[in-house]
């Protein structure tokens, strides 16, 4: 039997409009204008959307049983088919292009600092919150910026100053004299990521608010709480020079910072392309691509679940935190927090490396900016050069990394 144009009883009866007079190739799949279609019978909607028995009033039957399937035809299968229930969203490979995407953005405004922005973004990854601490003019500023830009992220900055209050962050209630009642006034904390510029300057009470932010994704006010978006990422700057004026962060408020990055200053070659940079580009400003949106960073960290850990990786995090706690130089060394926090953040490096499994070279990479800031150096030896950051190479070079190869796995 020829087929019949159209679909339904009703098609039979409807003229079908002449063919249209023959149209450029790219032009085909174009809708007719509207003029040109021909007009659809009122009544014949209203048949095909109700029932025969709502049309006459009656009171719907039982649903149809399913029709019987003709032998050799194919099931349809839905169009689209949800994830199951706490599946990855988005696989490791394309978190790392993604991330590589990012990182190659992030290289085309900052220039030379991309073993720490690999840092960054891990830590960003990871769903921390990171402490940059170095000397003034150095980028991080700029970094920040370029991060929340590539990420899609929205931004704000607060200038935390000695007069900062908590309420200048978190938001308070204001009264509204139109509706005659107060209402909640969201603080600049309610973005996507936070560039809290020289938290060092303002007091513990600010400081606080701010981590607590930081720490429980949500703020309250009043006994009134109000969750912060997801997500919703930290960025703070720290000058390490000065110290009149300054409140430095108790170290048990560091530790809620996942990583803390040095930029240190630039080589030659770097610095001259600094320069020249901004000579290319006449202008002060640097304006960066946005590469994902908050939707996709989500789904990239949700991915971070399947990098398969292996034990004694997992036993090496464990191993370097617990040397910091039993060496010779160290007041207080890291808590269980830091072990986690080797763990999580190396595994989002491997992916941003490529990988899909934890290598000991991923923890080693990360653990400066893990664990610097949660060790203590013991008071008496501040005039000498042990450091943080002494302790933690030291305990690199000192406690065995475990042989992990991908055959091994
Ligand atoms: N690595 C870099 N790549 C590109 N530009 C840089 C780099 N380092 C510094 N600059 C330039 O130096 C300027 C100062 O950078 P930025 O304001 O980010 O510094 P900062 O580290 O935030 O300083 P501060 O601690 O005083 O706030 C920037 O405008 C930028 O043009
Ligand atoms: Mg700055």
């Amino acid at each position: 039997m020829a087929a019949r144009p159209g679909r339904g009883p009703h098609a039979r009866a409807r003229p079908r409009p002449a063919p249209p007079a023959r149209r450029p190739l790219r032009d085909r799949h174009h809708r007719r204008p509207r003029a040109a279609r021909p007009r659809r019978d009122p009544r014949r909607r209203a048949r095909c959307h109700r029932s025969s028995r709502t049309a006459r009033g009656l009171p719907r039957g039982p649903p149809a049983p399913p029709r019987p399937r003709r032998p050799g035809s194919r099931r349809r299968r839905p169009r689209h088919r949800p994830a199951p229930r706490g599946a990855p969203v988005t696989d490791i490979p394309t978190t790392h292009r993604r991330a590589t995407a990012v990182l190659d953005e992030v290289d085309t405004v900052v220039v030379g600092k991309r073993a720490a922005t690999e840092v960054v973004l891990a830590a960003v990854l990871a769903g921390g919150h990171v402490l940059m601490e170095d000397y003034p003019g150095l980028g991080k500023t700029l970094a920040a910026r370029t991060f929340a830009t590539t990420l899609g992220l929205d931004f704000t900055r607060a200038q935390f100053t000695p007069d900062l209050l908590p309420s200048d962050l978190t938001g308070s209630f204001v009264y509204d004299q139109g509706r005659g009642g107060f209402e909640f006034r969201h603080g600049p904390v309610f973005t996507g990521l936070l560039l809290a510029d020289e938290i060092n300057r303002t007091p513990p009470k600010t400081q606080a608010a701010l981590l607590e932010a930081m720490q429980e994704h949500q703020v309250t006010v009043e006994g009134q709480t109000f969750p912060l978006p997801r997500p919703f990422h930290v960025l703070a700057t720290a000058n390490p020079v000065e110290y009149e004026g300054t409140y430095p962060l108790p170290e048990a408020q560091l530790d809620r910072f996942l990583v803390r990055v040095a930029f240190g200053y630039p080589d030659a070659d770097e610095e001259w392309q600094v320069l020249s940079r901004r000579m290319e580009r006449r202008q002060e400003d640097q304006q960066a691509r946005q590469v994902v949106d908050p939707a996709q960073l989500l789904e990239m960290q949700g991915a971070l679940e399947d990098v398969t850990v292996a034990p004694e990786v997992g036993r090496y995090c464990v191993a370097l935190a617990r040397a910091t706690r039993g060496h010779e130089h160290v007041l207080m060394g890291s808590s269980p927090r830091g072990s986690l926090a080797l763990l999580l953040v190396g595994r989002a490096l491997a992916v941003v490396r490529g990988r899909d499994y934890l290598a000991p070279d991923d923890v080693k990479t990360v653990a400066p900016a893990v664990l610097e800031h949660r060790v203590v150096v013991r008071p008496e030896l501040w005039m000498t050069e042990v450091t943080s950051g002494s302790v933690v190479a030291d305990v690199l070079r000192t406690v065995p990394a475990p042989r992990v190869t991908v055959q091994e796995r």
